[in-house]
């Protein structure tokens, strides 16, 4: 199937660094976990939200310099690939729509079911994987508000989630609470 070879040619690239391969493990693996189960919930096609959660972010796995851009160049990639496999166009066009709008969860949102599902998702796996995320921006971040901005980007999209994705979550999100003060 087309998501198995998508999902290991990504597993794939990501794996050639350490850095990559905690990405696809921390990020990319739970973002087509929970965009999957949300697609269900709501009625959204699993598979488009699946083919765009792997790449979502594949763009800067490829190359570190494309992260301003990474949805934009995120699109011509995710075109370019499953063109080959003839990939229908009308499902081609809504898996580069989701790519394009998944850092904006009110944009997702008030967009297609499966754009929802995406933006959703994507912070979904930041509220289950603090650890890592705090470690991931005390590396690309430089001074003492290296942690801030991980709680920042949870406190500013736990109000535009999705119900099903904030009652998902709502444990995992209120251990965070207790843990930093910032949330609260
Ligand atoms: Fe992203
Ligand atoms: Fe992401």
């Amino acid at each position: 199937m087309l998501v198995d070879y998508i999902r290991e040619y990504v597993k794939g690239e990501c794996s050639n660094t350490a850095i990559g391969r905690e990405f696809y493990e921390n990020h990319l693996i739970l973002v087509a976990h929970y965009g999957i189960k949300l697609a269900v919930e709501t009625g959204a096609d699993p598979e488009i939200v699946e083919l765009a959660a792997y790449l979502h972010d594949f763009s800067f796995v490829i190359d570190e310099m494309n992260m301003e851009q990474h949805e934009t160049k995120g699109v011509a990639i995710a075109e370019k690939l499953l063109k080959q496999f003839n990939y229908p166009k009308d499902k081609l066009e809504r898996v580069k729509h989701c790519i394009l709008n998944h850092s904006s969860l009110a944009r997702a949102c008030g967009a297609s079911p499966e754009e929802a599902c995406l933006a959703n998702a994507d912070i979904m796996s930041l509220i289950a994987k603090p650890d890592y995320w705090v470690k991931i921006s005390s590396l690309t971040n430089q001074g003492e508000e290296n942690s801030n901005w991980f709680y920042e980007q949870i406190a500013k999209s736990w109000p535009l989630m999705m119900a099903p994705a904030r009652a998902i979550m709502e444990d995992k999100f209120n251990e965070l609470k207790k843990a930093a003060p910032i949330m609260a």
